[in-house]
């Protein structure tokens, strides 16, 4: 059996406005080095939750994830936030883009916490880039793209820090076909040449179609994976 480089354990997120809901609820999965992972489930069943846990940027009511054998529950925030910076990379449902920074900033931002040096940050903002597709649109701001191009800055940033496991929230949701191709291949290139690991919660089958594992979720549990 390959490598596991990412599990949860027992992991429950619970949130309480009124009645409390269940959002991610003693859920248990483990995800291959280099594997492909789509997470899939109708509106409301958690699973922009769970992403959020998985990449740290939230923390259990109670379970446990591990990264590589590192648990989350043991770190300080710090140590926590030096893990997303150097391990993880994001494309948020709603992009997050910074609104008062150009694209090829926005793209830039990762490798400015990681303390790249601002020249090389730059030569590898304009390739990832060139790579969406928006070369010509580096020093456009988010409110002059369109919601396509805010989606493709959004990727390229996620890609910037060369990230172990990419965390991506319906990267294709709102592409158009020749786009979206553009995209899945870039991704299946980088699952298979530089062995990231994705995870995606997507409805798109031209992305489902190479995956290593679907998870369904349901109500906050995996129902099949
Ligand atoms: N910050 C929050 N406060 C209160 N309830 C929340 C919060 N975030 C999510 N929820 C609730 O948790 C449940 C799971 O939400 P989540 O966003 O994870 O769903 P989802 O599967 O990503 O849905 P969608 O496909 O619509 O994006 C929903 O019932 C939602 O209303
Ligand atoms: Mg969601």
């Amino acid at each position: 059996m390959s490598q596991i480089i990412m599990e949860t354990i027992n992991l429950n997120k619970a949130f309480s406005l009124g009645e409390t809901i269940y959002a991610v609820n003693n859920v248990n999965i483990q995800l291959a080095a280099g594997s492909m992972n789509v997470i899939v489930g109708p509106s409301g069943s958690g699973k922009s939750t769970l992403l959020s846990l998985l990449g740290g940027l939230d923390r259990p009511m109670s379970g446990d994830i591990l990264l590589q054998g590192q648990s989350y529950r043991a770190l300080s925030e710090d140590k926590l936030a030096l893990l997303r910076r150097h391990k993880l990379g994001y494309v948020f449902q709603f992009f997050n883009l910074i609104p008062h920074l150009t694209a090829l900033e926005n793209v830039m931002l990762p490798l400015q916490f990681v303390n790249m040096p601002n020249r090389e940050a730059k030569k590898r903002g304009l390739e990832l880039l060139e790579r969406v597709g928006l070369s010509k649109r580096s020093h456009h701001l988010p409110l002059q793209l369109s919601g396509g191009e805010q989606q493709r800055v959004a990727i390229a940033r996620s890609l910037a820090n060369n990230p172990a496991i990419i965390l991506a929230d319906e990267p294709t949701g709102n592409l158009d076909t020749k786009t979206r191709d553009g995209i899945v291949a870039l991704f299946q290139e980088l699952n298979q040449q530089e062995g990231q690991t994705f995870v995606m919660v997507t409805h798109d089958p031209s992305l489902g179609k190479f995956a290593d594992k679907i998870i369904t979720m349901k109500d906050g549990t995996v129902i099949s994976q």
